[in-house]
């Protein structure tokens, strides 16, 4: 088999995921304090793919390129891909043909995030060399997700959200893929929502006789589109974090499995893991709980925080009660003004969504 590329899908529109998205890049969003992006092009490289292109919208682009760079220093050859319309998944394929040129190749998209990484399915695809394999995960709620239906070592048919779901296999956001797909790609039309759908690209393959096969993933996937999957994906890296203090420890208690980079400081706090804080963060009089990511340069004083992720530059001061469950923009300041009444007081962008008991 020729040599594999990767196609890394870091456009769209990301609306699930306002307002951090009206600014920001989801696929930059850190997940344990790195972008999520940075865990497909580690994932690519990691089964043996160096050659990678990245489809980026115009919004964020720019932001995606300054973040990546040319990739040589995840051992990878970066080309960038400008999509200028989020029109679909196929859409992106096709954006992308150029750059594939005749090779296989295996499409990522790039707020996806899988424990196992993609060797055993790399090789997988090396080995029996089908038109194209497509990643499978068993799920509670099959409606909610594409779903394929199998026969053997075959996949027969793809359903979007289905009523009846055929099985409860989802699709889970990583494929392989020959140049077939091109041409299967330009066949379809665009789906109701007026987006060309990979799902329906894959259908027009397997409609057309070619061998779509099935890998079933043993560890997590999380699709980190919406905030609730963003905690998640943050709470299954968070588990595996391996313990690291390299900043500095003030009458300060820190439990379980805890990073603190270089240059951040704890003042009379307790960090109970699993946790990272980031370096030239501090932390005073304040207590970060489980499952929690602050990233560079924040500055928390007398509050508490727990399963929740926080971006650069933020502050969060004098809550005297606890934060959870919540995800803050870069520079994002949470300050409980001084006197009476007791208030709260907010610098908040648009669309955002803050809940006080
Ligand atoms: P989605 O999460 O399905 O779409 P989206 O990013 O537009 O988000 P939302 O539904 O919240 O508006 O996209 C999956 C990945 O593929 C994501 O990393 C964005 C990327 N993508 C493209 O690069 N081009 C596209 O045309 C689309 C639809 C998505």
């Amino acid at each position: 088999m020729d040599e594999l590329k990767g196609l890394i899908l870091s456009g769209g529109a990301g609306t699930r995921l306002r307002p951090i998205t009206h600014t920001s890049a989801k696929q930059l969003v850190p997940v344990a304090n790195k972008p999520v992006l940075f865990y497909g092009i580690e994932a690519l490289v990691e089964a043996g793919i160096s050659e990678i292109g990245i489809i980026v919208a115009p919004e964020t682009g720019d932001e995606i390129r300054a973040a990546v760079g040319d990739g040589e220093r995840f051992g990878a050859s970066v080309t960038y891909i400008d999509q200028d319309q989020p029109l679909g998944l196929a859409h992106a394929v096709l954006t992308a043909e150029e750059f594939i040129g005749a090779s296989p190749f295996v499409m990522y998209l790039g707020d996806n995030l899988l424990r196992e990484g993609i060797t055993d399915l790399v090789r997988a695809f090396r080995e029996s060399e089908p038109d194209a394999l497509i990643l499978l995960t068993r799920v509670d709620d099959p409606q909610s997700y594409g779903v394929a239906e199998l026969d053997g070592d075959q996949v027969v048919r793809l359903v979007e959200k289905p009523k009846d779901p055929p099985s409860d296999l989802a699709l889970v956001g990583v494929y392989m893929f020959k140049a077939s797909i091109f041409d299967a790609a330009r066949a379809i039309e665009p789906s109701g929502r007026g987006e060309l759908e990979i799902t329906d690209a894959i259908q027009a393959l397997i409609d057309g006789g070619d061998k779509v096969e099935p890998h079933i993933v043993q560890g997590w996937w999380k699709d980190a589109g919406r905030l609730e999957d963003m905690l998640d994906a943050n709470r299954l890296v968070l588990e595996d974090l391996v313990t690291r203090i390299d900043g500095e420890l003030i009458d300060s208690q820190v439990d379980g499995r805890v990073v603190v980079e270089e240059g951040a400081v704890l003042e009379r706090s307790v960090v109970r893991g699993p946790a990272v804080i980031g370096a030239g963060t501090r932390i005073s009089d304040s207590y970060v709980g489980p499952y929690t990511s602050i990233d560079r340069n924040v500055v928390i004083t007398g509050s508490e925080i727990e399963h929740s992720i926080v971006l650069e530059g933020s502050s969060i001061r004098e809550l005297h009660t606890r934060m959870e469950a919540s995800l803050l923009g870069k520079n994002v300041s949470l300050t409980r003004s001084d006197g009476m009444p007791k208030t709260l007081r907010f610098l908040v962008g648009d669309n955002a969504e803050i809940a006080i008991p």
